[in-house]
This record gives structure tokens, C-alpha cells and sequence, in this order.
């Protein structure tokens, strides 16, 4: 068995409804694991499906009046278009209606129940359809379901019950020898907990409805929705039939990936219905957290769902996979929201990555005729880039194998903004002027698109459509071999001589149209219908007129948020106060006259403008670098600040 051998599952999501954009993030993070793991040349089965039996859903096909079968297959329809436009890759795809499934979920049952481990008996408790859960009186908050919070039914029926308490003792040993077993370790704790408390036997059988798999012993009862469900991650590789090779396979090395919502039925009842079988636990189950929307668990009552396909159609699939990956912390909730959406598309795709491919081919044609040029000796200064780049490879494959998306991504993304400084800090457009220093400009610019290469490679398994646009502008689609996770682990893969061809930006910056919006873009709307109010209400200004500048003029200031850090009273100038602003990683020194406003104290910590691209100005010694936006009439001054909080170095337009 080779250890280069990788098998990961998302949950199969219920067909009762569309998915939501937190299905996507579930199934997107195993994609990019998938992904990742064949770029590394790893044997890889991706696996996702849908879980169709059980009341939940044989209520909701009656209310859509329709057969049970006939309404998942609609719904399931929606899955896989939903999965064909996230570009997720998946291996497989099992529907719990399979025959394959029906046959390997009857085996499972028999073989537990002929070694008696499965007993019939009644069951008188309660339970909740939308979870599909069984609850005893004292589990219940408040007489709701302790986990959803929804209202549970009574139930009193005859029902097949499996042994689980028998193992309780047996599981907690193997999840506290197998520390990597249950991801987060937070979560790893309140399962321990949970076992801990005591296992009832689990009820595994229902009589009061059809809509599932009979137990092969007894017709008239069906298997219980979640053994059923659970067990596709086996059935899926034909355990237990003519042909167990792929089980054989893959199975030794599953990775289940789930929400924290089920995160008990992936470490407690599927281990037990596994060592009851007598088959090996899957490598790992790892929970992720919730993206929430407006603070709190997407639903319909809410009106709070966001359909992931609306904004694939909006920003494409790559965007919408970026900013699930880099939004969600490890093992806490994330946050979605359109503003927040946008933002990283502006700041880290448009404006990090994007330029950066913007800037470089752009300089390339200016400065080297469009040709990737030979590098030269190297300065100190090209080795604090190489030195990110040489780093990457351990940073991104531990994290990955951590699952944290966004440490993996905030690590490429370093490498991406050391590249936009090193353009800042070498200023190839000043080496340009300069005859005797062209070899150091075709260092520089090797250096650069190595750097782009290398950030790119890396992004592949995040982000699979960009990659392929940016071949085309460095002139390497036909270059395959230096598209592979091999080629950057060394720096200097890019070939030489080879015609780039510039193209559209790669990410577009996103414009906010709706009016009194807090998006950057939403003020130059503002600006320009300000000009042609203007014009409506005084023909005689023109756009030449002096008081009126084009849309060009304004881009020229560069505009940034800074956050002050120090702040202090300039020695012999009542005016005067000296700040230290960090924007973005950078550290300024800024002198400005508000010192009969503010108290130094005051400012520290606030978000403030300032003019970013401002030439360097002496002021009683002190070289202020940039110059704050205050607003001011009479004696009232007020500095601006932002309203809503963005990181420092965001840029105001
Ligand atoms: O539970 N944030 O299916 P399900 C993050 N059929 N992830 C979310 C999410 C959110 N707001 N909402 C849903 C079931 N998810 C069972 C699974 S497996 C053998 C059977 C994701 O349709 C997350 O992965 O309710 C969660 O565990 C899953 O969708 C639940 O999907
Ligand atoms: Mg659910």
C-alpha cells in the first residue's frame, strides 16, 4: 500500500432543499484538499452524494406533492449543477437511492445483527425530523432540540436497537491514543465529554414511515437515516462486494470533512457501527466551523440564505472559492457578507494578485520588449523574496494537512505582496533609464515573474479556472512542467526568451452601484454624478473649468487607511502632533497640525486617511511621510476616520 494514497468525503447533504453557501464551503475545502493532493502525486478519491431517505424528506416530497424518488431527483439535479459551476472534481458522486448503497447498508445491518449486537425492543422518546435525532427527556433544552433548536415529536414505536454503550470504553481508548483522530482538538474534547456522560443504544430502525432501506431481517422497518447515511462512505467503494478494490484502496486513508453540527455522529456512532463490523476507523474527521450570515445560522425563516450560485454567476466560481478558503479561521465560525465579499476580492485578487501579473507584464513590454529576460547576479535584496519562496512549500503543505485554508493563503499571499515591494524597491522604471543597469533590470523582472509563477502554482488547487489565464499572459500554457508542485520547490523554473502576451486584468476591481453604500467604489459613483449635478444647475461649468477635475486627476491620490500607533506633541510647535501610522505592513511617520483638536492619546488606536503618494515633507526637522484628511469650518476640525473597520492599508477612492 503506498502511503501517497488519499481519500476525502464531504457529508452527503440532505436533497430536502437548494444548497446553500455553506454546503459549499464544506465541499469546497475537500475539493482544494483533492486537489492539492494530486498535484502532490498522491493516488486521490473524492467523494460527495446525496442522503435522500428518512421522514425529513419523505414529509417535504409530500408537501412539493410529489414521490419521494421524483423529488430528490430534482434537487439532486441542482446538487451536481451547483458542484459543475464550483468546479468541484469529485471522484464520485453515491446517492443513498443507489442499488449499490441499498445492498452494502443491508449487509452492514445483518452482519451486526447476526452477532447480536443489534436486539429489537420499543422505543418512547423524542425526536427531531430536521436532524433526524433521537433525544431522551433530560438531553432536551427547554423541550426543544439541544442542537437546532426546533421542536421535537414523541415517539413510541417498535424498533431494532444497536449496542452502542458496549463500546463506549473502547472508543474513548482509541480517540485518546489516536490524538490526530477527531480535528480541532477543541472538538476532539467535547466529544470525549459527550461519551463520557454515558451511550444509550442507539435506536436504528423506524416502523412509522417507508421512505428508506428495510431491514433485511424485518420488512416492515426501515434502517435508520443516519446509519444508512454514514455508511456511503464504504458503500461507495463496494465494501463488502464482488469488487472491495477500491475499499482496499482508498478506505485505510479516509478524511471525513464535516460541520461541527454532525460532528457527533462522525466520531461516535460511525466509529461504533465500524468497530462493530469489525472494520478499520477512517485517518480522520476534521469539523469546521459555520458561516454565518448577519451573525447568525442561515435559514429560510431568516430569509438569510445565500445562494452560492447567484454569486458564482456575479464574481466567478475562483472568487467565491477564495474568499470562503481565506474567510473561514480555523475551527471557529466565519462570517459572510457581501462588503466583506468584495473587499477580499478587491484587496487580495484585484489589487494584490492581479496587479502584481498587471504591473509586471506591463513592465516586460515596456522595458524588455515583451520577453521573460535572462537574469543576472543577484543582490541581497532578491534574496528576501526567494527566501518567502523557499519557505512556502513546508507553510502551505503543513497547514493543508492542518486543514487551515486561510494560514495556507495568507502564506502565499506573502509571498505575492513581498513581490509588489520588491517592484516598490528596486523601481525597474528608474533601472530602465539607465543604460549601464540593464542587467539588473532583467534580474528584477526575472524575479518577478518568478515570483508570479511560483504564487500561481501554488493557488491551483484554491482557485482552478485563474491559473490558466495567467499561463496565457507569461507566455507558459505550453509549458506544463513548470505548472507542477515539482518545479517550485527550486527557485528559477521560469524559462527565458519566451513572449509574454498582456491581457485584461485577471480580477476586475468590483464597483459598488447602490447609493449610500460603504464600498471604496461607491464614492467615485457619487463623484461623478456630483459633476454632472454640477453641470445640470450651472451650464457655464465646464469640465475644463478649474474647480473641475477628471476622474483621472482624482485616481492620482493614492488614498489609505492608517492606523495610529503613536502619537506625540512636537517639541516647540503648539500646532504640531507627530503620529506613527502603520498602513498595510508599512510604518509612517506623519506630522499634522491638530494639536489644538486632539490630545496625542486620543488618536492611538484610530483608523484615520491619509494621502498615501505624497512627496516627503520637512516639517521642524521631521520628515512627515503623507499627510492626513481632516474636515474642517471655522474652529471645528475633525479627522476622518472609517466607518465600518478595514484593515490598515485599504485603499479610499
Ligand atoms: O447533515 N456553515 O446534511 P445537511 C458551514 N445529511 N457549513 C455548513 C453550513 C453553514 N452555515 N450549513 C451546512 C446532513 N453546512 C446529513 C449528513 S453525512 C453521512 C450526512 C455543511 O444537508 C456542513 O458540512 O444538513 C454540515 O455538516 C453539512 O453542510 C450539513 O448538511
Ligand atoms: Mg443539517
Amino acid at each position: 500500500m503506498s502511503d501517497k494514497t488519499f481519500y476525502i468525503t464531504t457529508p452527503i447533504y440532505y436533497p430536502s432543499d437548494k444548497l446553500h453557501i455553506g454546503h459549499a464551503l464544506t465541499t469546497t475545502m475537500a475539493d482544494t484538499l483533492a486537489r492539492y493532493k494530486k498535484m502532490q502525486g498522491y493516488d486521490t478519491f473524492f467523494l460527495t452524494g446525496s442522503d435522500e431517505h428518512g421522514q425529513k424528506i419523505e414529509r417535504r416530497a409530500k408537501e412539493a406533492g410529489l414521490m419521494p424518488k421524483d423529488f430528490v431527483d430534482r434537487i439532486v439535479a441542482s446538487f451536481k449543477q451547483l458542484w459543475r459551476a464550483l468546479d468541484i472534481n469529485y471522484s464520485d458522486f453515491i446517492r443513498t437511492s443507489d442499488e449499490r448503497h441499498r445492498k452494502v447498508v443491508q449487509a452492514l445491518f445483518k452482519k451486526i445483527y447476526d452477532q447480536g449486537d443489534i436486539y429489537k425492543s420499543e422505543y418512547e422518546g423524542w425526536y427531531c425530523t430536521p436532524c433526524e435525532t433521537f433525544w431522551t427527556e433530560r438531553q432536551l433544552k427547554e423541550g426543544l432540540c439541544p442542537d437546532c433548536g426546533r421542536p421535537v415529536e414523541l415517539l413510541k414505536e417498535e424498533s431494532y436497537f444497536f449496542k452502542m454503550s458496549k463500546y463506549a470504553d473502547r472508543l474513548v481508548d482509541y480517540i485518546e491514543s489516536h490524538p490526530d483522530f477527531i480535528q480541532p482538538a477543541t472538538r476532539k474534547n467535547e466529544m470525549l465529554q459527550f461519551i463520557k456522560q454515558g451511550l444509550e443504544d442507539l435506536c436504528v430502525s423506524r416502523t412509522t414511515f417507508n421512505w428508506g432501506i428495510p431491514v433485511p431481517i424485518d420488512e416492515k422497518h426501515v434502517i435508520y437515516v443516519w446509519f444508512d447515511a454514514l455508511t456511503n462512505y464504504i458503500s461507495a467503494l463496494g465494501y463488502g462486494t464482488d469488487d472491495p478494490s477500491l475499499f482496499e484502496k482508498y478506505w485505510p486513508h479516509a478524511v471525513h470533512l464535516v460541520g461541527k453540527d454532525i460532528m457527533r455522529f462522525h466520531t461516535i456512532i460511525w466509529p461504533i457501527i465500524l468497530m462493530a463490523a469489525g472494520i478499520e476507523l477512517p485517518k480522520k474527521v476534521f469539523g469546521h466551523g459555520w458561516l454565518l450570515v448577519d451573525g447568525s445560522k442561515m435559514s429560510k425563516s431568516k430569509g438569510n440564505v445565500v445562494d452560492p450560485l447567484v454569486l458564482i454567476d456575479q464574481y466567478g466560481s475562483d472568487a467565491i472559492r477564495y474568499f470562503l478558503l481565506r474567510e473561514m479561521p480555523y475551527g471557529s465560525d466565519g462570517y459572510y457578507s457581501d462588503e466583506a465579499l468584495i473587499l477580499r476580492i478587491n484587496t487580495d485578487l484585484a489589487n494584490d494578485y492581479g496587479n502584481l501579473l498587471s504591473r509586471t507584464t506591463s513592465m516586460l513590454n515596456k522595458f524588455c520588449q515583451g520577453i521573460i529576460p535572462e537574469p543576472g547576479q543577484a543582490e541581497p535584496i532578491d534574496e528576501d523574496l526567494k527566501v518567502i519562496a523557499k519557505g512556502l512549500p513546508k507553510q502551505v503543505d503543513e497547514a493543508l494537512n492542518n486543514f487551515e485554508f486561510s494560514a495556507a493563503l495568507a502564506a502565499i499571499w506573502k509571498l505575492i505582496n513581498k513581490a509588489n515591494k520588491y517592484i516598490e524597491e528596486t523601481a525597474p522604471w528608474a533601472l530602465a533609464k539607465d543604460p549601464a543597469k540593464e542587467k539588473r533590470l532583467h534580474t528584477v523582472m526575472y524575479n518577478l515573474v518568478e515570483a508570479i509563477r511560483i504564487s500561481t502554482v501554488y493557488i491551483t488547487p484554491f482557485m482552478p479556472n485563474t491559473p490558466a489565464k495567467v499561463w496565457a499572459q507569461l507566455g507558459l500554457s505550453e509549458q506544463p512542467e513548470v505548472q507542477t508542485w515539482e518545479s517550485i520547490l527550486e527557485w528559477g523554473g521560469t524559462p527565458t526568451g519566451i513572449k509574454i502576451n498582456r491581457g485584461e486584468p485577471i480580477f476586475p476591481r468590483i464597483e459598488v452601484k447602490e447609493a449610500g453604500s460603504e464600498s471604496p467604489a461607491a464614492g467615485k459613483v457619487k463623484e461623478e454624478k456630483k459633476v454632472e449635478e454640477t453641470k445640470k444647475e450651472h451650464p457655464q461649468v465646464k469640465d475644463d473649468n478649474a474647480n473641475v477635475i477628471s476622474i483621472d486627476d482624482f485616481a492620482k491620490v493614492e488614498l489609505r487607511v492608517a492606523e495610529v500607533i503613536e502619537a506625540k506633541k512636537v517639541e516647540k510647535a503648539d500646532k504640531l502632533l507627530e503620529l506613527k501610522v502603520r498602513i498595510g505592513e508599512e510604518e509612517r511617520t506623519i506630522v499634522a497640525g491638530i494639536a489644538l483638536h486632539y490630545a496625542p492619546e486620543e488618536l492611538v488606536g484610530k483608523k484615520i486617511v491619509v494621502v498615501y503618494n505624497l512627496k516627503p515633507a520637512k516639517l521642524r526637522g521631521i520628515t512627515s511621510q503623507g499627510m492626513l484628511l481632516a474636515a474642517s469650518l471655522g474652529d471645528k476640525l475633525s479627522i476622518l476616520t472609517v466607518d465600518k473597520d478595514v484593515p490598515s492599508g485599504a485603499k479610499v477612492k
